[in-house]
């Protein structure tokens, strides 16, 4: 298996994540360690997309905890219903914040992000993760975004 992850540098966001997916596949193949594909999977985002931040929060109790992530230092925990994250948990879906500071309670790890997308990863029907990515950008996330990372964290449901 390749331990890199090549993506034209002329590519479109579409075609990026079109020639992610598949890698992501091959990076994770065989491998059984929940923490070492989480962080494996993070960078490979980073290294394609190059966002801002993003990262895994997992569910503990009643609180989501910091997990595996690539970007500047983050807060480590958020309560069910707080902030982007932990809305995204209680709703079970996923949110596009175009500017963070039009959406209330959103908790700021860093100043310099500016729009956010967050997915929660369900199995068994209880959230067992979300997918936090930040950029420093406005409205910087749309659909192609969330058809697409939606998509990657179905595959994570078979990883958990
Ligand atoms: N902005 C998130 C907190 C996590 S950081 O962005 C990494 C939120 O409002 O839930």
């Amino acid at each position: 298996m390749s331990e890199e992850i090549v993506i034209a540098t002329n590519a479109g966001k579409e075609e990026r994540y079109k020639a992610l997916l598949p890698q992501i596949d091959a990076l994770v193949e065989g491998e059984p360690n929940r923490i070492a594909n989480l962080a494996n999977i993070v960078a490979a985002l980073k290294t394609a997309l190059d966002f801002f931040w993003v990262g895994f929060y997992k569910v503990y109790g009643d609180e989501l905890v910091l997990g595996p992530f690539q970007g500047p230092v983050a807060c480590t925990r958020i309560k069910k219903g707080s902030g982007v994250c932990g809305t995204s948990w209680l709703q079970k879906q996923t949110i596009i914040v175009d500017d963070v500071d039009q959406f209330p309670g959103h908790i700021a790890c860093s100043s310099d992000s500016k729009s956010e997308i967050v997915i929660p990863v369900i199995k068994d029907g209880d959230v067992q993760l979300v997918l936090d990515v930040d950029s420093d950008r406005l409205h910087h996330f749309d659909e192609i975004d969330k058809q697409y990372l939606e998509m990657l964290c179905s595959k994570i449901e078979g990883l958990i």
